[in-house]
């Protein structure tokens, strides 16, 4: 149990403009804690706080699916926040459609920001918050890391592939203070799956049912944080595919093509 978590925390957080990200950042002020948010250049110039209710500690702007830029990013993210102890990393992208028409540039694009830019982020910045009497890294990763979707190979890999990179990491800080929390949900309803491209006959994305709501799972995230380390499934239906995925593989393939996947 952190007391300290969230009013004591002074965080970076990413993907803080929209979905998943803003109730987070919302969640976050309300508890006091100093949050620094990073955004794509594109809300530079003064767009980057209008839809922040609540004063932000500062902002740093990045494409994350340019290496560079998340390095360049980082950098000055060690220059200028000594006490940082706490990254969340929320930020992703998504493209929809078969694998033989995802053009190899969207599964890069879609493997740079929710891969590469979270693995630069953290080797640069864990020295920080090693250094601190606690540390802490949220993720947000997806359920569907473990299951894959049809159509949706090209997010549902990188999210994979993130959610082993975790397990290594959990190993690699396990004698360090930093605390490590990999939050997978289910589908929620965020500007994301309006945002994704779709490519070829794949149609539209189709419904899982009604999402969960993203301001209870802000909430939730925000709760696990005190007590909970590792990987946590959020969600019936992440639980639900994670169980059938080992007990009944077939069930869980009947299940996605009633629904579309
Ligand atoms: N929605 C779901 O059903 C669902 C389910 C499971 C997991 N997730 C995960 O939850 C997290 C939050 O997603 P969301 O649903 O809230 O989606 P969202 O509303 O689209 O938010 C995504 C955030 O990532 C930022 N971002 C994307 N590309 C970027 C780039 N190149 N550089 C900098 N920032 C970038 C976006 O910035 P802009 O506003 O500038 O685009 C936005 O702030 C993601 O990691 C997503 O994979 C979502």
């Amino acid at each position: 149990m952190d007391r300290d978590w969230p009013s004591g925390a002074v965080v970076l957080l990413t993907g803080a403009s929209s979905g998943l990200g803003r109730e987070l950042l919302g969640q976050l002020l309300h508890w006091g804690a100093e949050v620094y948010i990073l955004l794509h250049p594109r809300h530079a110039g003064g767009n980057g706080r209008k839809w922040v209710e609540g004063d932000i500690a500062g902002e740093i702007f990045c494409d994350l699916s340019d290496p560079a830029s998340v390095e360049e990013a980082a950098t000055k993210i060690n220059k200028s926040m000594p006490r940082l102890n706490t990254l969340i990393l929320c930020a992703g992208a998504a493209a929809y459609g078969k694998i033989i028409d995802i053009p190899w540039a969207t599964a890069d694009h879609v493997m740079k920001v929710n891969y590469l830019a979270n693995v630069i982020l953290i080797g640069k910045l864990l020295p920080v918050l090693q250094a601190q009497p606690v540390g802490r890294i949220v993720c947000i990763g997806s359920g569907s890391a473990l299951m894959g979707l049809t159509k949706g190979a090209a997010y549902t890999a990188s999210k994979a592939a993130f959610h082993n990179f975790f397990e290594s990491l959990q190993g690699e800080c396990q004698k360090s203070s930093v605390r490590l929390l990999h939050v997978m949900p289910g589908y929620m309803e965020t500007p994301i799956h309006d945002k994704q491209p779709i490519f070829g006959d794949a149609g539209s994305v189709p419904p899982t049912g009604k999402g969960v709501d993203v301001g209870s799972v802000a909430k939730a995230i925000i709760k696990l944080g005190r007590r909970r380390e590792g990987n946590v499934l959020l969600g019936r239906n992440p639980c639900l595919a994670y169980h059938l995925r080992y007990w009944c593989p077939r069930a869980l393939r009947a299940l996605a093509r009633w629904y579309g996947y």
